[in-house]
């Protein structure tokens, strides 16, 4: 199977028009790239399919309604017109067309147009004569002046019985299109990075165990952000509630023995992050559920092995690049250099995760990276964001 979409998300806006059933078909093949595909529907659009099987497709909740209260709650309509790398809208009806070029929002569909920041592709639909209206060619040229992008419309029967332009592009052609616009910023292709994320659970006995907080969103983000850069990426997690990141293989593991068994057995690798907050200790191996004696039981801790210490030092298998995490509670530069010493990996991304910073588990993260030159800190920012800024940096070594 090909792959070209691998980790690239693409927010898919269907308008109202006879040929929206072929959005359907488009999100398939995307999806068959490797793609992730975030839909929202116009009110017409839905007069021509329906939510729940655009839902079915997508695999991801679709969004109709920009007064939405679950929707603002769960994802803000800025952040949805920006959660992708490229904004499609197939069909694009006549309608659609002239509020895009007059900048209306007046409905979500609309009002993501209006808010993205990203390139936006559009696939018309339309009558012929609607096409060939001098109110759509104006409207046309304007949107193309802009940096919108256009593919099709084709010539042939249409639906209303007339001949001409205006039938939207067939799916793969539409498809042809998007991997175009996507496919150029692929960096890292042909490269292999093994991402840990996620905590460990170390059990005490068949029923308890030791875990920690991590949630696991940053490295899910990382491997995501790389696999968008074209990376094959093997992300090797630990326990977490997170979807699988798009394009990306995942290992899952419980313990950081079964996690070190996974990342060795992943390599070679060009670059390694290990994101992973791994157990120290694990408990000394409890075939029974322990039982209340009256007197606490003693738990024999033994030390876990540290993959990033032991992958940093690998001879002749050592990946070019890597990187190690440091969650401080103070003194943060001074600890993570000296971890990074300690631990003979390239890169620390040091952060603070002392009580009241909102980092572990949290939707943000304020590091530091300390290389070979120094530290610098970066501004807090979204997980997202800060692995897109970290999977940039990578990209630059490997260019
Ligand atoms: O020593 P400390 O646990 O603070 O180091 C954190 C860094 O080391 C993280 O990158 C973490 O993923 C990695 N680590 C590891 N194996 C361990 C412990 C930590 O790979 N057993």
């Amino acid at each position: 199977m090909s792959a070209r979409l691998a980790g690239r998300r693409v927010l898919l806006v269907i308008g109202g028009g006879i040929a929206a059933y072929k959005a359907l078909e488009l999100i398939r093949l995307i999806r068959k790239e490797g793609g992730a595909v975030r839909a929202v529907i116009t009110a017409g659009g839905e007069k021509f399919v329906t939510p729940l099987s655009v839902q079915a497709l997508c695999e991801d909740r679709v969004h109709t309604d920009l007064f939405s209260l679950t929707g603002e709650s769960e994802m803000g309509h800025i952040q949805l017109s920006r959660s992708a790398d490229l904004v499609v809208v197939a069909p694009a009806s006549a309608d659609l067309l002239a509020k895009m070029a007059a900048g209306m929002a007046d409905d979500l569909a609309t009002t993501l147009l209006l808010a993205t920041d990203k390139e936006v592709l559009v696939a018309p639909a339309m009558n012929v004569r609607m096409w060939t209206h001098p109110a759509t060619v104006a409207n046309l040229e304007t949107l193309l002046r802009r940096g919108v992008s256009v593919v099709g419309p084709e010539e042939g029967p249409m639906a209303c019985g007339e001949f001409g332009p205006g039938r939207l592009a067939e799916p793969a052609a539409i498809l042809e299109a998007i991997v175009a616009r996507l496919d150029g910023e692929r960096i890292l292709a042909g490269r292999h990075v093994v991402v840990t994320s996620g905590p460990t659970h170390e059990p005490i006995d068949p029923v308890r165990y030791i875990a920690n907080r991590s949630s696991g969103r940053q490295g899910h983000a990382i491997a995501a952000a790389l696999a968008r850069r074209g990376a094959r990426v093997t992300l090797v997690s630990g326990p977490v509630a997170l979807a699988d990141p798009a394009g990306v293989a995942v290992v899952r593991v419980e313990t950081a023995l079964e996690m070190r068994a996974a990342v060795l057995a992943a390599l070679p690798a060009d670059a390694a992050v290990f994101c992973a907050a791994v157990a120290d200790w694990r408990v000394e191996a409890q075939g029974r559920k322990i039982k209340k004696t009256g007197a606490p039981p003693a738990l024999a801790l033994v030390e876990n092995p540290d993959i990033l210490a032991e992958v940093s030092r690998l001879e002749g298998r050592r990946p070019r690049l890597v990187v190690g995490f440091a969650a401080e509670t103070g003194d943060l530069v001074a600890q993570a250099t000296a971890k990074r010493a300690r631990k003979g990996c390239d890169w620390i991304v040091a952060n603070d995760v002392g009580a009241g910073t909102g980092i572990m588990g949290g939707a943000e993260n304020e590091v530091v990276l300390i290389t070979e030159a120094g530290a610098e800190p970066w501004p807090r920012a979204g997980k997202d964001a800060v692995a897109d800024r970290l999977a940039e940096r990578i990209s630059g070594i490997f260019q």
